[in-house]
């Protein structure tokens, strides 16, 4: 990726002081969704590293990974696959407590919603502290998929998701980082 498109998708963040808590500074991907410039952009470089590779589904975490999730499984002629907070999924589902940046929730995946060995990327709008996607890495491999790589629009380095992911081997990619919280 250019340092130019780097900043273009970084200015098209949104950075809101004080929220959901004093000292925390929001990074809002509304206002990149709602660029058509840069949400093409965006989608563009998360799938150019997998073009080509294969990749059967993309999995996205409820909710802002849906909206990224679905663009690139569709330019990737790839499935989507819905990672759904609990109670939400109609079928047979695993499910899987996990710590957030601000509290605990349960996540859930459908129990067929990757055949055994199937080669899935997992896609969030940010990384944080990592425990959705790690949460997100352990049901994934216990309904018996390959977790290829995980990307996320925004990382927040100082908060560590992105070494907890890799130290569980899977291969983070991300197009933008903001440093504080
Ligand atoms: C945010 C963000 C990531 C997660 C990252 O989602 O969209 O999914 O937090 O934090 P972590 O790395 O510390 O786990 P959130 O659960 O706030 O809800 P939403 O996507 O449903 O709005
Ligand atoms: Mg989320």
């Amino acid at each position: 990726m250019t340092a130019s498109t780097k900043d273009i998708l970084s200015a098209a963040i949104r950075s809101i002081p004080d929220y959901p808590k004093p000292g925390i500074i929001f990074r809002d991907i509304t206002t990149l969704l709602g660029d058509a410039q840069a949400f093409r952009l965006a989608v563009d470089e998360l799938v150019k590293p997998y073009e080509g590779l294969g990749v059967d589904k993309i999995a996205g975490m409820e909710a802002r990974g849906f909206i990224l999730g679905g663009a690139m499984a569709h330019q990737l002629s790839a499935g989507f696959v819905p990672i759904r907070k609990k109670g939400k999924l109609p079928y047979r589902t695993v499910s899987m407590a996990y710590a957030l940046e601000y509290g605990t929730d349960e996540m859930e995946i459908h129990v067929d919603a990757v055949k055994p060995g199937e080669k899935v990327i997992l896609c969030d709008d940010l990384i944080a502290t990592g425990g959705t996607a790690v949460g997100a890495v352990q049901l994934l491999r216990q309904i018996g998929a390959e977790v290829v790589s995980a990307c996320f629009v925004i990382d927040l380095p100082d908060l560590g998701g992105r070494k907890k992911l890799e130290a569980l081997g899977v291969e983070v990619r991300v197009l933008a980082e903001f440093s504080g919280h």
